[in-house]
């Protein structure tokens, strides 16, 4: 079952029933102004961070679900009908009711009681602000008289403290209105300096700046007394809860149109010029009230609405493909790019699972993120791999976490995750494969953000390689540390309170349990710096450290294969982990994958041998499980994983993260048909027909679809905010269909599934657009390349001053 419907043509997903299974969201912002959306207007927006400078209030796990966001109410002046033309908060059923989401924009529209009513969210290009452009249209024979009642809740700023701390934010809640504009100003008075404004682009009929008189007692949203009565207080109110309610009255004459537009913005003035006239506690205005001005104007609003879509174009056009797959072409093309850039902004912070209070950029995360958008915007992605780098310890470890704000390390999680150093060495060489900016490397940047320890960033990622050799096991596998990249596998753990974090919790010493994972993690990253170090003349160097990655590849093959797949890991007691000698956790996903991407095991057959056992005891029709069998019980030696119920997130879900290492896996060793039926089988536009059993959003990636083991099979969690977005569009750009930057040019290595007799991708690349052919000439792998007419040997096209390249390769 469907909720609405792809319209790949603008880029946009239409929602045709109000009441999705869950909320389907979308975003708002691309730079310092974020705003989250549903498609019944509910969600919140903040200014760079989710937790300290959240505008508006959102609440999580309310009951109805949803609470919180850019209501509208409408109402009949003769009759005292009143309704959301959002569906939310007031649920009236609603005609024609249709929510689009865009690329950054979010139209949501409906019709009820002769009213015509469309409403288009946005963010304009570099402005702190969103805008709500309402038009509504009297589609009745008659003249109606009509209130519009605008409303948002404003919150603290601190969000935790917004959740907490009662007795003191229900007496400081301050605001101004001026005009039609409500300002709040919550702590303006002390130690901040900016605020948060309300404009409507009307004279008001009325006005509320308190909850309470907006709602009146023990009333909800979906019934404001205000707008049962039609009749607004106009008081303006210290304390209890803030919110912006603007009052329109007017008068509309059947086929008339009005448009009224909103704008809710963030600003900031100069400490010594926050207040006009000087030493009264009135917010000055003088730098914000031409911005308000400004977009007000209608005519603005649409040219900040065209540069919005033309950012879009540009971000897109990078890579553009035309398959015989419409479920590949349209998240290739528009969703599964855009979720990138939605993970670029946001990491973890906020979303409908992550509630923006709790995590900051994940060191590991925030690398993994970055391979799926250096492409689209490769200068933020160098200033993000430098900010990385600057929260690097000086032992090459890691911050596990950063906060956005001040870009520092975060203490309260500390470090000792073994494996996220060497994201660093593996983001950073897929940017100079983009960019071939290889000065990037000589730029000096400080290890835990401490002035006076500047080293090069080649420095950095030499220490990442150290850190791993410092820090070697038994086996000589590497230590794990308090996790790899399985965050649930807590080897080193052994928690018995409830409540303690598994994460942060270390009873044991460290100096046993060893990472498979680590080990191909470890493999790929000493191969790419020796790449690096080759290309910058270090022989002696790129030896050494191509030397390292095959001393670690032979000890994975003594010590971490299991016989029929790759073991996971050993345990503190030395034990194996994800073996066919364990009772549970037999066989786990990730080593499988990435030791076949580290190339471990791939010509004595392992690899092979692995990949098969993948298909036997992981592969399900909703994508492949993280482990098999589930965890029944708590294990004290393994930690979290074994907290979940079987069949839930770590424990043994379709992990979707992970499968796209199996689907590179397969395309390395060949066989594109059981790669891209990987790929189909977790992508969310080809799960689309079952929204009902999926749940989550069609057009975006889930962090994880419950497995086989629960009662939940199939059914998706955690939108949005996951690794399984840059992954996936590895997987399916540079790998299936083989379109890959390399370090000396653009490698071309599709592997073809045998259905498909070819596709085309325009790919811009270096200064040059590349327009590729890709034909089936016969069932094999070979490839032949054709450049601008000339043949090519192998398979890189080196990089060319020309503007435009053609390229034909023909596989059989
Ligand atoms: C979450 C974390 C990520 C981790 C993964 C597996 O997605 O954000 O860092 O690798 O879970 O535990
Ligand atoms: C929990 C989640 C895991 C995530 C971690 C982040 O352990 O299960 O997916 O990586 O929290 O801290």
């Amino acid at each position: 079952m469907r909720y609405g419907y792809f319209d790949d043509q603008n880029r946009e997903y239409v929602i045709t029933q109000p009441d999705t299974p869950l909320p389907w969201i979308n975003y708002l912002g691309m730079a310092d102004y974020f705003g989250l959306i549903s498609n019944t207007a509910g969600g919140y927006s903040f200014f760079q961070d989710a937790r300290l400078r959240r505008l508006t209030r959102y609440r999580y796990n309310n009951v109805p679900s949803d609470i919180g966001g850019r209501y509208l109410y409408l109402r009949d002046d003769k009759d005292g009908t009143f309704w959301s033309p959002t569906w939310m908060p007031t649920r009236h059923p609603l005609e024609d009711y249709s929510c689009r989401h865009g690329m950054g924009y979010s139209r949501i529209g409906s019709t009820f009681h002769g009213i015509r009513a469309d409403i288009n969210y946005f963010v304009p290009p570099n402005e702190t602000l969103e805008i709500w452009d309402l038009t509504l249209e009297n589609q009745s024979e008659e003249t109606l008289t009509l209130s519009a009642f605008s409303c948002v809740e404003f919150c603290l700023w601190d969000a935790l403290d917004d959740a907490t701390n009662f007795q003191r934010n229900l007496s400081i809640g301050e605001l101004e209105v001026e005009g039609s504009v409500i300002y709040h100003k919550t702590e303006y008075r002390e130690r901040r300096n900016h605020f948060a404004y309300f404009a409507c682009s009307e004279p008001l009929a009325g006005y509320e700046t308190q909850r309470e008189s907006f709602l009146g007692p023990y009333r909800g949203w979906e019934s404001p007394q205000v707008v049962e009565s039609g009749h607004s207080t106009n008081s303006l109110k210290t304390g209890w809860s803030p919110v912006g309610v603007h009052h329109l009255r007017f008068i509309l004459a059947p086929g008339e149109k009005k448009q009224v537009i909103f704008l809710l913005g963030y600003h900031e003035n100069l400490p010594d010029e926050k207040f006009s006239p000087r030493g009264s506690q009135t917010i000055n205005k003088r730098t914000v009230e031409p911005v308000i001005q400004a977009y007000l104007d209608p005519q603005r609003v649409d040219e900040a609405f065209q540069a919005l879509l033309g950012v879009w174009d540009e971000l897109l056009g990078v890579i553009q493909v035309h398959t015989p797959d419409e479920h590949v072409d349209r998240m290739v093309n528009i969703w599964n790019a855009y979720q990138c850039m939605v993970t670029f902004n946001l990491s973890r912070s906020a979303s409908y699972f992550e509630s923006g209070i709790g995590r900051g950029m994940g060191f590991r995360d925030s690398n993994q993120d970055l391979l799926g958008f250096i492409h689209m915007v490769p200068d933020r992605a160098r200033q993000r791999i430098l900010d990385l780098a600057s929260t690097q310890l000086e032992n090459g470890g890691a911050f596990h976490q950063y906060q956005p704000l001040t870009k520092r390390g975060n203490d309260s999680i500390g470090s000792n995750f073994n494996d996220d150093p060497l994201w660093l060495v593996l983001s950073a060489a897929a940017y100079l494969k983009e960019t071939a900016d290889w000065d990037i490397l000589k730029e000096r940047i400080p290890f835990e953000n401490k002035p006076g320890t500047e080293a090069s960033l080649l420095d950095h990622l030499r220490r990442s390689i150290q850190y791993v050799i410092d820090n070697i096991g038994p086996h000589g596998l590497p230590l794990i540390g308090r996790a790899d990249w399985n965050d649930c596998l807590n080897l080193n753990t052994f928690s018995h309170n409830p409540g303690e974090s598994f994460q942060t919790t270390t009873n044991r010493d460290g100096k046993v349990a060893e990472s498979v994972v680590i080990a191909a993690l470890f493999t790929m990253a000493a191969m790419e710096l020796s790449q690096i170090t080759h290309r910058l003349g270090m022989r002696e160097e790129s030896e050494r450290l191509s030397g390292l990655a095959d001393g670690m590849a032979a000890t994975t093959r003594r010590y971490g294969w299991d016989g029929g797949w790759f073991l996971r890991a050993y345990d503190h007691f030395g034990q194996p982990v994800g073996s066919k000698s364990c009772e549970e956790g037999k066989i786990y996903i990730e080593p499988q994958g990435l030791c076949t991407m580290a190339g471990i095991g791939v010509s004595e057959r392992l690899a092979e041998t692995a990949l098969k056992a993948v298909e036997r005891h992981l592969a399900t029709e909703h994508g492949i499980m993280l482990l098999q069998p589930p965890y029944q019980s708590y294990h004290l030696h393994l930690g979290e994983i074994s907290s979940y119920p079987p069949g839930f997130k770590e424990n043994a879900s379709v992990f979707c993260h992970t499968n796209p290492w199996i689907m590179i896996a397969e395309a390395m060793l060949g066989a594109g048909d059981r790669a891209l039926d990987y790929y189909l089988r977790i992508n969310p536009s080809y799960r689309e027909i079952m929204s009902d059993l999926h749940r989550c959003e069609p057009y975006v990636y889930a962090q994880m679809i419950a497995g086989k083991d629960s009662d939940a099979f199939g059914e998706a969690k955690n939108a949005w905010l996951t690794g399984t977005a840059a992954w996936n569009f590895v997987a399916i750009t540079q790998w299936i269909l083989g379109i890959r930057p390399d370090f000396d040019g653009l490698r071309l290595e599709p592997v073809l599934p045998d259905k498909w007799e070819g596709f085309s991708v325009v790919r811009k690349f270096r200064g040059s657009t590349y327009h590729i052919t890709v034909r089936r000439k016969g069932r094999g792998n070979e490839l032949t390349l054709m450049v601008n007419g000339q043949p090519v040997e192998g398979t890189l096209i080196p990089v060319t001053e020309a503007e435009q390249v053609d390229v034909e390769v023909t596989i059989g």
